[in-house]
């Protein structure tokens, strides 16, 4: 069967996607910057294939995509997931306090990784008869402006987010015909691999202590997990969905209300 990329595939959302995918009988293929990431999570799901990717390469991205292909007769889908403030070194504090290297490295990844990806994975898809593509952007971009105290480059990682948003409406309207469907979700807080539980917990008890009822908890009275990412992700590329494009699903549990 026909392989879903998921890119990131070795981060805590990346975890999350491909174990629901995986249940729900999907050929799943992680990419990761990081082998330790991928090797971890690929023996942490029974050994799911990986590969070592930069996104940001396109060459590379080419090739691996490539391989995949020939290894896994075709690709099916692609999960752009690759990224996340922590994991590209971005410090916290206001735009005017950062450097033109750190918005460089979410462009870099949160747009142009999406690209190289979006534009090596289509014809791959469409030789398939069809299929889909669903990027993670995050609530950031659907509404800008967590705090730069919270959020690691803040306005520019929002700025990233929208772009992954906008992407995925052009996207569907131009590989619609082809038979693939572009969607994107939007997490609200949710753990990351240098986020965990433990720690999501500790900042939320001390940002109530700061500003109490400053909105920023979900009214379902949890944050977000890794499988409920996956599972809107898995819907997303389902036969369940066949008339969903362009959207961008908000998971941020009632934060962020449009
Ligand atoms: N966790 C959240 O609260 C949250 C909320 C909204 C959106 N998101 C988005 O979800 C995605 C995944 O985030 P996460 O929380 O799982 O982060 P994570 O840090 O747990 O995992 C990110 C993974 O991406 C990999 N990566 C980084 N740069 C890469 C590159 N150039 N090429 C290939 N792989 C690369 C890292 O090695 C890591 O394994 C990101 O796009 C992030 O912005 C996360």
């Amino acid at each position: 069967m026909a392989a879903a990329i998921i890119t990131g595939g070795g981060g805590a959302l990346g975890k999350g996607i491909a174990s629901v995918l995986l249940n729900a009988g999907w050929n799943v293929v992680l990419v990761d910057l990081l082998a330790e990431h991928a090797r971890e999570v690929s023996e942490d799901l029974g050994g799911v294939p990986w590969k070592t990717l930069d996104v940001t390469r396109l060459e590379d991205v080419r090739r691996v995509f490539a391989e995949i292909a020939v290894e896994h007769d075709g690709l099916k889908a692609l999960v752009n997931c690759a990224g996340g403030a922590m994991a590209l070194g971005v410090p916290k504090g206001p735009l005017v306090d950062s450097e033109p290297e750190h918005w460089s490295r979410f462009i870099g990844v949160n747009i142009y990784g999406m690209f190289n990806c979006a534009h090596t994975a289509a014809g791959y898809i469409k030789a398939a008869g069809g299929g889909g593509i669903v990027s993670i952007a995050s609530g950031a971009g659907m509404q800008g402006g967590p705090p730069a105290s919270r959020q690691s480059g803040a306005a520019v990682y929002s700025a990233t987010k929208a772009g992954v948003i906008a992407f995925t409406q052009a996207l569907a309207q131009e590989l619609g015909p082809s038979g693939i469907r572009v969607n994107a979700v939007s997490p609200g807080r949710n753990e990351s691999r240098a986020k965990p539980l433990a720690r999501m917990l500790e900042m939320q008890k001390k940002e109530e202590g700061e500003q109490a009822g400053s909105g920023r908890a979900s009214p379902l009275g949890r944050f977000g997990t890794p499988t409920d990412i996956g599972e809107a992700v898995s819907f997303l590329l389902s036969q369940q969905a066949s008339y969903i494009t362009g959207c961008c699903l908000d998971l941020t549990g009632g934060i962020r209300l449009h």
